[in-house]
């Protein structure tokens, strides 16, 4: 059984980010499922940063974002290129740190205590493949240090999962 390790109430970010990737490593080792993967990462996730209401992925299909493992409430299913966050992050081809999501053009608000949220698109060989997303309840929940912590989670998931081009 996996046991999440738990983080010192005054952990930094840089240490939270290296406990949560050492555990990301461990959990995906020997595991090459894109959506077992996508499905422990959130959960890890969730579990270990404070502050979320939402933590998952939108793989790409055809040509928008559709709905993959998530912990969180219930989310919309299809998100188009270049709508919301998660589909102006797939356009732009970089990661988003929204610190105000009423802020944000064409935002999507799929669970209204969302506040603020963090995008990064998985790009695997100059294809991106869908986005990790988390949302918070509170505004400004995130910074740099989160942006380039959650990119390097995303680098162990890509590394360690077998996650089809199908981009249609
Ligand atoms: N807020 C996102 C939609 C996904 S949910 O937050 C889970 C967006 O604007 O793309």
């Amino acid at each position: 059984m996996f046991e999440a390790k738990a983080l010192p109430k005054n952990a930094g970010k840089a240490e939270v980010y290296e406990s949560l990737a050492q555990q990301l490593s461990g959990l995906v080792d020997g595991e090459r499922d894109a959506i077992a993967n996508a499905a422990n990462m959130s959960a890890l996730i969730y579990d270990l940063l404070p502050d979320l209401n939402w933590a998952g992925f939108y793989f790409m299909r055809g040509p928008g974002l559709v709905l993959g493992p998530f912990q969180g409430k219930p989310a919309c299913i299809r998100i188009p290129v270049g709508r919301g966050v998660c589909g102006t992050a797939v356009e732009r081809r970089t990661s988003i740190v929204v610190p105000d999501v009423h802020a944000f053009p064409g935002h999507i608000a799929c669970d209204s205590a969302s506040r603020s949220e963090l995008v990064v698109p998985l790009i695997r060989g100059g294809a991106v493949l869908g986005v990790l997303d988390l949302d918070s309840p509170l505004p400004n929940r995130f910074d740099e240090a989160d942006r380039i912590g959650c990119e390097k989670l995303v680098e162990i998931y890509l590394a360690a999962s077998d996650l089809p081009d199908d981009r249609g």
